[in-house]
């Protein structure tokens, strides 16, 4: 028997926590990526201004890394949901791990590892042909010189609008694994509507707003937690 009723749009905005059990750091916990590296100069516009290789060199490491880990029970509860809700993922990860898990909504704020973007037309990108691909400043595709399809520091996140647009539709609004400090990113909750209920997944949560039910778990856990909840109440 088929049901006509309509799925209630679930909105998930996912950080770095969720791709943690998989095998990748986060930023900012202890022995985070940004602990290890200077951050301006392997994440913002300056620092690609000042030595593109240097850049080049540590997506191609991250790229890598991605081709050599899986995506976790987080990942892929996110995609079983959507057999009763309207998922729509909207991550600030710059991996593949919610595609490879099966999800088929999927808006990434800060860009992509696997792909790059032509220097002289941002509209023009490129999947990579493997994890192991790597790209310098020299590299030509299509004849163009290409940079990695990321968001830097100091550069307009475009995906930002429609994002919010998103948000806005959400029945139920749910983080998982952010550290919530990243702006614009972290103000998507204001875009939320009232009265929508917003579940937020972290062993280390940042301060929410009044309302925001906290699971205080990682991921794997606490995604099968809410899934838990969410069954229970359709
Ligand atoms: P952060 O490193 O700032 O925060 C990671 C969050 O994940 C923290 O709140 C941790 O408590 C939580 N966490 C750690 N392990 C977890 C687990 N197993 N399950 C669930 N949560 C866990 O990462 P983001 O908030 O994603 O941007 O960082 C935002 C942006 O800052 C990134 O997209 C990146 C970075 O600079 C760019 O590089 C453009």
């Amino acid at each position: 028997m088929t049901s006509n009723k309509k799925k209630p749009r679930l909105v998930v905005s996912t950080g770095a926590g969720i791709s943690a059990e998989s095998g990748i750091k986060t930023f900012r916990d202890a022995d985070g990526l940004w602990e290890n590296y200077p951050v301006m100069d392997v994440a913002s516009a300056d620092g690609f201004r000042r030595n593109p290789a240097l850049i080049h060199q540590f997506y191609n490491e991250r790229r890598r890394q991605l081709g050599t880990v899986r995506p976790n029970r987080a990942h892929e509860i996110l995609h079983e949901l959507e057999e009763h809700f309207d998922v729509c993922v909207i991550t600030q990860n710059v991996d593949d791990l919610h595609e490879r898990a099966g999800s088929t909504e999927v808006v990434h704020l800060h860009g992509e590892l696997t792909k790059v973007r032509a220097l002289d037309n941002p509209d023009l990108t490129y999947r990579l042909e493997s994890y192991d691909t790597a790209t310098t400043p020299e590299t030509r595709i299509d004849g163009h010189r290409v940079r990695p399809h990321i968001v830097f520091f100091q550069e307009a996140v475009p995906m930002f609008e429609p994002a919010t647009q998103l948000a806005a539709e959400a029945d139920i609004f749910v983080i998982v694994g952010t550290s919530l400090v990243v702006y614009p990113a972290a103000a998507l909750l204001n875009y939320v509507r009232r009265g929508v209920p917003v579940y937020y997944i972290d062993p280390n949560p940042s301060k929410v707003p009044d309302g925001v039910i906290v699971i205080r778990e990682k991921a794997t856990e606490g995604m099968a937690r809410l899934a838990e909840i969410l069954l229970k109440k359709i």
